[in-house]
């Protein structure tokens, strides 16, 4: 039996190791959802751009690829717990007490850093949606990072806050 040519591929990609994000959007009844992605990148400086993909198959694909204005939280070291909560449909909804309002848009409390985007462009690729933001603030604070490697969550010690 030969695994499916896409098995392969994501292992390979998963090769490449990649810090964790949690992407959030408010909703019309004022609830705010989060999804958790590590295909974030960043794109021009001049103006300053963003993107990451989202997958045509999520439960949440039509509230994120409508949305106009979304927040990025680069998730800390230890928080790995919510990078596993916000990759499920039925746990997306981010509690008051854990958002905060950065630049008019819902990011977590957590994190090691934070950046406001508002959509700038979106370009269908294959079974992904391209979402590319413009940054309209950011901001960053000491502290070991979250990793995705080969499939297991990881740390990248911040050598220069210790
Ligand atoms: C570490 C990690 C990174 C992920 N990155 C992405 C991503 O970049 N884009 C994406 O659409 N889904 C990504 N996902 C999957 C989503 O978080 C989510 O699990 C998927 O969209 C299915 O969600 P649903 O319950 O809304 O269908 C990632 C999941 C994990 C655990």
């Amino acid at each position: 039996m030969h695994a499916p040519p896409e098995q392969g591929f994501r292992r390979a990609m998963s090769a490449f190791a990649t810090g964790v994000t949690v992407v959030s959007a408010a909703r019309a009844d004022g609830r705010m959802s989060g999804i958790t992605v590590n295909s974030l990148t960043s794109v021009s400086l001049q103006p300053r751009l963003m993107l990451w993909c989202l997958g045509d198959q999520s439960e949440r694909y039509d509230h994120f690829a409508t949305a106009d204005a979304w927040g990025v939280t680069v998730l800390g070291g230890d928080e790995a717990a919510l990078a596993i909560r916000y990759a499920r449909a039925e746990r997306e909804t981010i509690a008051a007490h854990e958002a905060e309002t950065f630049a008019n848009v819902p990011v977590l409390r957590a994190g090691v850093a934070h950046f406001a985007c508002r959509t700038h462009d979106r370009q269908r690729a294959g079974d992904h949606l391209i979402i590319i933001g413009e940054v309209t603030d950011f901001r960053v604070k000491p502290g070991d990072a979250l990793t995705f490697f080969r499939g297991q969550y990881g740390r990248a010690v911040d050598t220069r806050s210790t």
